[in-house]
């Protein structure tokens, strides 16, 4: 199911791929076992591959050139953030790694599936199943509480039994919006809207989440506190996170920071100790 593009998510256990585990480099072959002999130094199922990924669209004074060249090798488990000007092509990144659209050329691949290689409602199936979104604009449904936007992905899913309501609650509260559930978005403030984008895409505790500005709108208190949320997830359930952010404090909290200039990622300064 998918709204506007929205993809919806619930985790499962899954087939992994398998690498030596480099940060920073560019993308090596995979090693297709799970205990491949002779690999006893630590190996890492890959959550992401890119390679040599280009995107143009038509503008009105003819073809844009938003990326040019990306190359991304992102482990399972990871956290990994994107900053970059505005303009820079952050979010149609973003967008492509997720399978919401297509590059113009190169590959990517997205737990182990190759995202070419799928019609739209296949990658809509693997978002459901792996991803999570959180959109710079929200795209949260404007007929739906509070608490029944954050439920939906779980609905689709067919899960709506007592343990699904109460992770719902629970995610509901982690943000902060319990006393708000039944409000409707355009009854919430921008960064309640936010932070009820943010419960719906971790409500089904996806293996990669993806989200683009997620403390964009929030005040300083409330945006550690979603930060806190994210490196939790990250560091309790495994969650991959591909975060993209002007907020440096969170950018530099990932494992590994990226910058995208002229259509290309070039690795960042190297973010402070203790990253997640
Ligand atoms: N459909 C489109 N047609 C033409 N140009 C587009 C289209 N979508 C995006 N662009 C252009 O591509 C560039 C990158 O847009 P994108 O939304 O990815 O930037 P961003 O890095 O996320 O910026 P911000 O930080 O402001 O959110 C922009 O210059 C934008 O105007
Ligand atoms: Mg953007």
């Amino acid at each position: 199911m998918r709204l506007r593009g929205v993809p919806l998510w619930p985790a499962q256990p899954r087939a992994t791929q398998l690498r030596t585990t480099t940060r920073h480099q560019h993308p090596e072959p995979p090693i297709d076992s799970l205990s491949s002999p002779g690999t006893s130094i630590a190996t890492r199922a890959i959550a992401i591959t890119v390679r040599d990924v280009g995107k143009s669209v038509a503008g009105p004074e003819g073809e844009v050139r938003i990326l040019d060249g990306v190359d991304l090798t992102v482990d399972e488990g990871d956290s990994v953030a994107i900053v970059g000007a505005s303009g820079s092509g952050k979010t149609t990144l973003l967008g492509l790694l997720a399978g919401l659209d297509l590059p113009s050329r190169g590959t990517i691949e997205l737990a182990g599936q190759r995202l070419d290689a799928l019609d739209e409602e296949a990658r809509a199936a693997l978002r459901a199943r792996e991803v999570g979104f959180v959109f710079q604009s929200f795209h949260l449904l404007p007929s739906l509480t509070a608490e029944e936007n954050v439920a939906l992905p779980l609905e689709l899913a067919g899960r709506e039994g007592s343990e699904d309501r109460a992770r719902v609650r629970e995610v509901l509260q982690a943000v902060g919006l319990e006393p708000r559930r039944r409000h409707y978005p355009r009854q919430l403030s921008g960064g309640e809207q936010q932070r009820v984008a943010l419960a719906r895409a971790f409500v089904g505790r996806p293996r990669i989440l993806f989200a683009d500005e997620p403390t964009g709108n929030l005040d300083q208190a409330t945006g550690q506190h979603v930060s806190e949320l994210l490196f939790e997830l990250n560091r309790r359930s495994g969650t991959t996170l591909v975060l993209v952010t002007h907020d440096l404090s969170l950018a530099r909290r990932c494992r590994h920071l990226y910058r995208l200039d002229g259509g290309r990622l070039h690795a960042d300064a190297t973010p402070a100790e203790g990253a997640a």
